[in-house]
């Protein structure tokens, strides 16, 4: 019973196409929303400062390029493989097809890191902004772990406001991906029009003062490390950043549920990880000029974007208002497109007999992944309600950029094995540019810290035990 037995294409496409499988619904322009949805996000809204106060200071633009450029080598392969197997499940189904089952369910195991675990972080965070609009309205204990303790020496309990956002989510879910691509649709104009509205009006206040100099000059105090100040902060920047740009692989994972998988699903990739660029290099020069860098280590280190508009802006202060809901908003659809793409993922695996049946099991009327939604609730849930958001959110860029690398180390390999197969789109430059994005991806996961490489470590050691004592035995492929 080989490790390394394979899906062929031929077989994945039939299971697709059989009764009983999910709806072919969603239109190039709903996958670019599905795509914005999951990454216009705590990213963009809490890291940009971050990452300018730490590392990369004015420069902050060139460090979303940076990561933009190493998320497109990326974008480029998946749209690839999407549009050739346009089947759910994303990169674990990209890994069946080309190098075997055991890669296939490692990465299916790395994408619960950045799918489940990215959407508890998401929702920790959504908590902490739903309690800044309400002015603190919510007692400590009730939105925060029990590994927190408030200044004041206040012990939390549980995380409710994250739990509540998770369980409409869920809810959401069950009732159809229609309708939730509708609802996206919603929220992801929303969050677009005021990341738009803030560039808009926050241009007329930029003080030129504040980008220069436009990198963090060498000696300053409190930058002495290689990734904190000059072109080395660039880069440091670029890994602050990164997280910024999750999600925009998720779109991969609704390829079943895609009118014309063919054409669409590079559109839908390649699509929103253009449109999020854009704005977020726009974005970042407009917060770095109406606020000085430094200003984001100290008092504005916290809801930065609204710190800025309320301090610099004067006579558009509703904006801040304004810019808080945008962002409970852009969180919830973030959560929803992760919540999303983990269940799909989980599903394409429960098909392969890699997962007990109940991850598969569809709604009779609704025909979604019902029980799968349910468990992760309760999964996501207990991570979101007792664990603290910091580590998290590294966890989750850890396991994205291992999917990242898997994906291209994919695409290559099938150029060699099945140059044949009719390729909808085709990643240029093979094997030039999956080899650029192995080497960036491969770099930020290096540049990581060890805890986070540590805890991704033992997650995947886990992983591989429940593969051997129960998912080798259990595969439709087993016996072959
Ligand atoms: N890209 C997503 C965010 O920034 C994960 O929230």
């Amino acid at each position: 019973m080989s490790i390394f037995r394979k899906k062929s294409i031929e077989y994945l496409l039939q299971q697709a196409g059989e009764a009983g499988s999910l709806k072919r619904t969603l239109t190039a322009t709903s996958l670019i929303g599905l795509g914005i949805g999951a990454i216009i996000g705590a990213g963009l809204f809490v890291r940009t400062a971050a990452a300018s106060a730490e590392a990369a200071g004015p420069a902050v633009t060139l460090s979303f390029i940076i990561a933009a450029v190493g998320c497109l080598f990326a974008g480029l392969c998946y749209a690839e493989f999407a549009a050739m197997i346009p089947i759910a499940g994303s990169a674990y189904t990209y890994a069946y097809a080309t190098m075997g089952e055991f890669a296939a369910w490692t990465i299916g195991w790395a994408l619960v890191l950045e799918y489940a675990l990215g959407a508890a972080t998401v929702a920790i965070g959504w908590s902490e902004y739903l309690n800044n609009l309400l002015g603190g309205a919510i007692p400590f204990q009730w939105c925060h772990s029990p590994m927190e303790t408030s200044a004041a020496g206040v012990q939390g309990i549980l995380n409710a406001p994250a739990l509540i956002v998770l369980l409409l989510v869920t809810a959401l879910l069950i009732k159809g991906t229609e309708e939730s691509a509708r609802i996206n649709a919603i929220i992801v104009f929303v969050k677009v029009a005021i990341v738009i509205g803030f560039i808009a009006i926050g241009w007329q206040f930029i003080n030129p003062a504040n980008h220069t100099p436009f990198m963090i000059p060498d000696g300053m105090a409190g930058h002495e490390g290689i990734f904190r100040h000059g072109w080395g902060g660039v880069l440091g920047g670029a890994g602050i950043v990164f997280f910024a740009f999750i999600g925009f692989d998720a779109v991969s994972t609704a390829a079943q549920e895609a009118k014309n998988p063919a054409r669409d699903m590079p559109i839908g990739i390649l699509g929103s990880l253009a449109v999020c660029t854009v704005l977020y290099v726009l974005f970042g020069h407009v917060l770095t000029g109406v606020a000085n860098w430094q200003e984001f280590a100290t008092a504005g280190k916290e809801a930065s974007v609204a710190y800025a508009i309320q301090k610099y802006m004067i006579g558009y202060e509703w904006l801040g208002t304004m810019v808080t809901v945008a962002i409970l908003a852009g969180f919830t659809s973030v959560i929803l497109v992760m919540l999303l793409g983990q269940s799909r993922v989980f599903y394409s695996m429960a098909k392969d007999g890699l997962l007990p049946n109940l991850f598969c099991a569809l709604h009779p009327k609704f025909r979604t992944p019902y029980k799968c939604n349910m468990l992760l609730f309760v999964f996501v849930g207990a991570f979101a309600a007792f664990i603290p958001g910091s580590m998290a959110g590294d966890l989750t860029s850890i396991g994205t950029l291992f999917a990242f690398v898997v994906v291209c180390i994919g695409t290559w390999l099938m150029r060699r094995t099945d140059p044949g197969r009719p390729r909808p789109f085709k990643t240029p430059l093979v094997p030039l540019v999956p080899i650029l994005g192995i080497i960036i991806c491969s770099g930020m996961i290096i540049s990581l810290d060890n805890r986070t490489q540590l805890t991704a470590f033992l997650w995947m050691i886990f992983g591989f035990a429940i593969y051997f004592l129960y998912s080798r035995y259990h595969s439709k492929l087993a016996g072959e």
